[in-house]
């Protein structure tokens, strides 16, 4: 066992990977990865809350992991796998579940966005969500969720129940911090710059997802909603088109607001977002091209995710035993 403070986070394999999930996530995954030890998922579970399609399922976590790995996650010194692939996640979940409480999991905002989107499959899933996603974090002691703003409340709700847990039967769980992003922890759509970059929205050109064509994303980019101003200026209440691409353009060359203010003084909406898209293909392209060519030998892939089930299992058992014993279950002999 490394004596490093623990990572953990996932992203749901329900479409691919966005711009939104590599600049609030991913990329600081990969930023951490060296000073932690690091266990990175497939959230297949979390997935099916919203219908999937089976055959669509069995493709995405194969193009998520090339992508993971061609982001710059070394399989070798991070602990990459699939969320089913560990049983562990399924079987903490339902004692969670026991010790979350109705109210609080009525409070989610992500529960009423997407009870509110999907009224014809609220399902019991979608609800108790937090509770598997609590499992997750817990069973792997984390110390650290890297995670885009969206997820705070979540991880807040994991504290909440580990807290109450700890308070029954001792110190059984370490308690987790969120790590977000201060510029890209909330990526717009560019389209409807007040709506959050989501891969599961229905939308007109306002998601850029990792694997589009460099001609595409600048066309999406030339066509991104701006404000009838013509000033660069960072003003989230005033200019959200403007301040959104000002956003994606910081994190993508580490400038600053100010700096970035200072480039395009005097230039127009038209020369801003022509550099903004030219900034997001030179992040992802070399990303896009290596994750093809990884996703070309399926049997490497696999063995990562025999390899990061077997690692991941191994700790979370340790927890889950644990568990068991501090609420009474008979160990199995
Ligand atoms: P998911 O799959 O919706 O998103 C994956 C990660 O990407 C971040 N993200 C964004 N960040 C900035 N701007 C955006 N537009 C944007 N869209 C997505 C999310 O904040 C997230 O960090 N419940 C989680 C998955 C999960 C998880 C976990 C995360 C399951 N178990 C344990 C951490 C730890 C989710 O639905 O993320």
């Amino acid at each position: 066992m490394s004596d490093k403070k623990v990572i953990l986070s996932g992203i749901q394999p329900s479409g691919a990977l966005t711009l939104g999930s590599y600049l609030g996530a991913i990329k600081n995954w990969v930023k951490l990865s060296d000073e932690y030890d690091c266990y990175y998922m497939i959230v297949d579970m979390h997935a099916i809350t919203s219908r999937q399609e089976a055959s669509v399922l069995r493709k995405t976590p194969f193009e998520q992991l090339a992508q993971y790995i061609a982001c710059g996650l070394d399989p070798e010194k991070n602990t990459l796998f699939i969320q089913s692939h560990v049983p562990a996640h399924a079987q903490l979940a339902w004692v969670l579940n026991c010790y979350t409480m109705f109210g609080e999991l009525s409070r989610m905002t992500q529960f009423k966005d997407k009870s509110g989107k999907n009224v014809n499959n609220i399902n019991a899933g979608l609800f108790t969500y937090p509770a598997l996603q609590a499992a997750d974090i817990l069973l792997y002691q984390a110390d650290l969720v890297p995670v885009g703003a969206d997820q705070k409340q979540h991880i807040e709700l994991t504290r909440d129940i580990a807290v109450r847990f700890n308070g029954i039967y001792g110190d059984v769980f370490k308690l987790p911090e969120p790590y977000i992003p201060t510029v890209g922890a909330r990526i717009m759509d560019l389209q409807a710059p007040t709506n959050k970059m989501s891969k599961s929205e229905i939308n007109d050109g306002g998601c850029i997802l990792m694997m589009d064509k460099p001609e595409d994303i600048k066309r999406l980019f030339k066509r991104a909603v701006t404000d009838s101003e013509t000033c660069v200026r960072y003003d989230v209440d005033n200019k959200p088109g403007i301040s959104n691409l000002m956003q994606i353009y910081s994190v993508c060359t580490g400038k600053g607001f100010e700096e970035i203010e200072k480039e395009f003084d005097g230039k127009g909406y038209g020369d801003f977002k022509l550099r903004v898209g030219e900034a997001v293909v030179e992040l992802l392209q070399p990303i896009r091209e290596e994750a093809t060519k990884l996703l070309a030998d399926k049997a490497y892939l696999e063995n990562i995710f025999k390899n990061g089930a077997e690692k991941a299992s191994y700790v979370a058992n340790k927890t889950l035993r644990k568990v068991y014993k501090k609420v009474g279950f008979i160990e199995k002999t």
